[in-house]
């Protein structure tokens, strides 16, 4: 049980990889978009994030108000994936306070997940 939860963490951090990864070419490059990579990403994080809520193969007791607070930030970020996508469907780029709070948002997640225990 133990081992399969640490292959859920796995997944759960491959999620997070592929989301902030995908986001740092984007900055990197200076291109600014919200590409399907990071869709991906963040569906891999919340599907495994959502798994590793319910306490089977720990011994000691979830944090809820962190995953409780992990959860409203991944909406969030989910939100601004999507109205980034619609906006660069229409006008052909996304407003770049939006692009960065894309980033700093998955950081902060991160952040939380690591420094509040
Ligand atoms: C973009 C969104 C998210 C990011 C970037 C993220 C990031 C991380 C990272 C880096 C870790 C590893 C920290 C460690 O070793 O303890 C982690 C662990 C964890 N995350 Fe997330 N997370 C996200 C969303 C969520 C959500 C929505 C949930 C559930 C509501 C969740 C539940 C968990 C749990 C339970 C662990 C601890 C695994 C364990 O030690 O058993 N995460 N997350």
């Amino acid at each position: 049980m133990e081992t399969l939860r640490h292959i859920v963490v796995l997944v759960h951090l491959v999620g997070f990889a592929l989301l902030f990864g995908a986001w740092a070419v984007e900055a990197v490059n200076r291109r600014f978009e919200v590409t399907r990579l990071m869709h991906w990403g963040l569906l891999i994080a919340a599907v495994a994030g959502l798994v590793l809520a319910a306490p089977w193969g720990i011994e000691y007791d979830l944090n809820y108000a962190k995953l409780g607070v992990k959860l409203v930030v991944l909406v969030a970020i989910g939100a601004l994936l999507g109205i980034g996508a619609a906006r660069q469907r229409r006008n052909g780029s996304v407003p770049p306070a939006l692009f960065w709070s894309i980033g700093a948002l998955t950081l902060l997640n991160a952040g939380i997940a690591l420094i509040w225990r």
